[in-house]
């Protein structure tokens, strides 16, 4: 079965000096461009279905359609619930087969994040799933969760050590200069920052906002120890932005090929990340 725990993925990169790269999708489209594209490259990838795209398809659908990517699939995948702060929606990620889920109390006090995050720590370690918690704040927006500058606050490196022994998470999202969303100008992120949290810890480090990051920056948060690269606005700018350009060509009275353009577009986008990432070939080195 392809579909694996997000742990086993990123403990591959975290030894092997790669990320993987986490992708946020709503529809079957998005999975299909995912799946396609990953099988296209060899490699492991994460999707990722946040809270507001639950909203959207809801938790049955997003599972029917992960299971159904997996009977086929050539490559091992991980289904990631991403920014869930409804313990309601936690709770059903575990019952609907995610293998992976992110608890983002990051809005909480230090002490409130470390309690909730140890509660769906223990729940989801249960079944098998791995766990990625949040400390700092990410700016930007992402969905329907929107933290200002004012509020955003970076990861503090001596928190760390403290917040992943307490949690027990798998993986650990960074606050480092990365924002959800379109950037205004070129993130400077903040490598000291990074390379004191990797000594704090040695659990995989995520890295959200992936959307407009220069590829240099990238490699290096990889070098760095970054093993998690989340990217969600670019997949659905080539998805909203294929379409529009398609309707503006020609009129469809079809949605399939209209269709299948966003979905080319879309892969197109995800092959680039996978290889940017390092993470094309690695798939047959994972036992799934
Ligand atoms: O959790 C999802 C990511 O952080 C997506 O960020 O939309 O800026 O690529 P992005
Ligand atoms: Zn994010």
């Amino acid at each position: 079965m392809p579909l694996v725990s997000a742990k086993v993925l990123l403990e591959h990169a975290q030894a092997n000096g790669y990320a993987v790269p986490a992708f946020n999708c709503h529809d079957l489209v998005d999975f299909q461009a995912i799946i396609a594209a990953a099988e296209t490259e060899g490699a492991p990838v994460i999707i990722m279905a946040s809270e507001s795209t639950i909203d959207f398809a809801g938790f049955s659908y997003i599972e029917g359609l992960a299971y159904a990517g997996a009977k086929e699939a050539k490559i091992p995948f991980a289904l990631h619930l991403d920014h869930g702060r409804d313990l309601d929606n936690v709770v059903k990620s575990v019952q609907h087969g995610f293998t992976s889920v992110m608890f983002d109390g990051s809005n909480l006090s230090f002490e409130e994040n470390i309690r909730l995050t140890a509660w769906v720590a223990d729940i989801a370690h249960r079944v098998g799933m791995s766990v990625e918690g949040e400390l700092g704040q990410i700016p930007g927006t992402e969905d329907d969760i929107t933290v200002s500058e004012q509020e955003a606050g970076m990861t503090d490196p001596d928190l760390v050590a403290d917040f992943v022994e307490r949690t027990g998470v798998d993986a650990l999202a960074v606050a480092i200069g990365t924002a959800h969303g379109l950037y205004k100008g070129e993130p400077k992120l903040d490598f000291p920052r990074l390379t004191a949290i990797r000594k704090a810890t040695s659990v995989p480090l995520v890295l959200h906002g992936g959307t407009g990051v220069p590829d240099d920056t990238v490699r290096r948060a990889i070098e760095l120890g970054i093993c998690k690269l989340n990217v969600g606005t670019e997949l659905r700018v080539a998805y909203t932005s294929s379409v529009s350009r398609a309707l503006v060509d020609r009129e469809f009275r079809d949605p399939r090929p209209l269709l299948s353009i966003a979905r080319t577009a879309i892969a197109g986008v995800v092959q680039d990340k996978i290889r940017l990432c390092g993470a094309s070939g690695r798939a047959k080195a994972i036992s799934w």
